[in-house]
């Protein structure tokens, strides 16, 4: 399913596994996130959780071709199914951003509790230029995070956001060599796995519990609009010119314009 998930002392160890395509996330592969967020919820022995990608790639957020041939229509989606999993979680979710992250693959960072980030990542959110709109409540949590001005720049511009830029706006705990990224990640579950479980749990919930609500709101706000603009004149257009290998984003792409802390 380029889901690889394997549960390993407490650690449930979630990676995208599709590199040939910049594991980008299909409707089946959020499918299996969901599933394996869900059921690990209610699984005791399940104390941590790590999400990670491939040498180089994050991932490259949702699947183009899916949002192509076979746009949600509705919030009965397994993207929308994923992302309430997510935000329902009192586990620790830890992120170990192995490399660019694109689109879903920045936004879910503000949804995890602890995040690593390889050195020279780029994290990009090209919504607009795609003729879409931000999701997974990033249109909220991410101007409480950095401040409106900073979002606006990320989310409206489209703005490269370096490793730098990333750590010093608070969006990830530290930046790392590639090679320890995921180390990293699983020092930090093992810390967590031994800490007392429920203490962790209530924790966690204590510290999302203030923004759940406006959290799961905002995220079927932007939906709403996110399916209608997948059928839009604009969006069919830039979909169809990254496949045909056109320019669709901001000039520079993944380069970021400047470090701006
Ligand atoms: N959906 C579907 N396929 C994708 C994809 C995506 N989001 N991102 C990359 N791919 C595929 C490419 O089509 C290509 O497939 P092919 O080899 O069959 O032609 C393969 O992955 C490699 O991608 P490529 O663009 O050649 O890699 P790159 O290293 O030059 O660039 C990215 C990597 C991530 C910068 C670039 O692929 C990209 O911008 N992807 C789209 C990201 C995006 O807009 N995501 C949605 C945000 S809402």
């Amino acid at each position: 399913m380029a889901i690889d998930t394997t549960i390993q002392d407490g650690v449930l160890s979630l990676r995208f596994a599709r590199p040939e395509k910049k594991n980008a996330i299909t409707a089946a592969m959020y499918a299996s996130l969901a599933a394996a967020l869900r059921a690990a919820a209610s699984d005791e022995s399940v104390r941590a959780i790590v999400i990670a990608g491939s040498p180089g790639v994050f991932t490259a957020g949702n699947d183009l071709g899916d949002f192509l041939e076979n746009p949600p229509a509705d919030l009965d989606q397994p993207v929308v199914h994923f992302m309430d999993a997510f935000v329902d979680l009192d586990k620790p979710v830890i992120a170990a951003v192995t490399g660019h992250a694109v689109g879903i693959g920045v936004t879910l960072l503000l949804h995890c509790d602890l995040a690593y980030l390889a050195e020279g990542a780029i994290l990009t959110m090209p919504f607009v230029a795609l003729g879409l709109v931000p999701e997974f409540g990033s249109t909220t949590l991410l101007p409480q995070r950095i401040g409106h001005a900073r979002a606006a720049e990320r989310l409206l511009l489209g703005e490269p956001i370096s490793a730098a830029d990333a750590l010093g706006c608070g969006l990830v705990n530290a930046v790392l060599p590639p090679a320890e990224v995921v180390p990293r990640a699983m020092q930090a579950a093992a810390r967590l796995r031994a800490l007392p479980a429920d203490a962790v749990q209530t924790a966690k919930r204590l510290l999302r519990e203030p923004q759940r609500e406006t959290t799961r709101r905002a995220i079927r706000a932007e939906f709403e609009v996110f399916v209608e603009r997948l059928r839009s004149p604009d969006t069919r257009a830039a979909l169809r010119a990254f496949f045909e290998r056109r320019a669709t984003h901001p000039p520079g792409g993944l380069q970021p314009s400047a470090d701006r802390r």
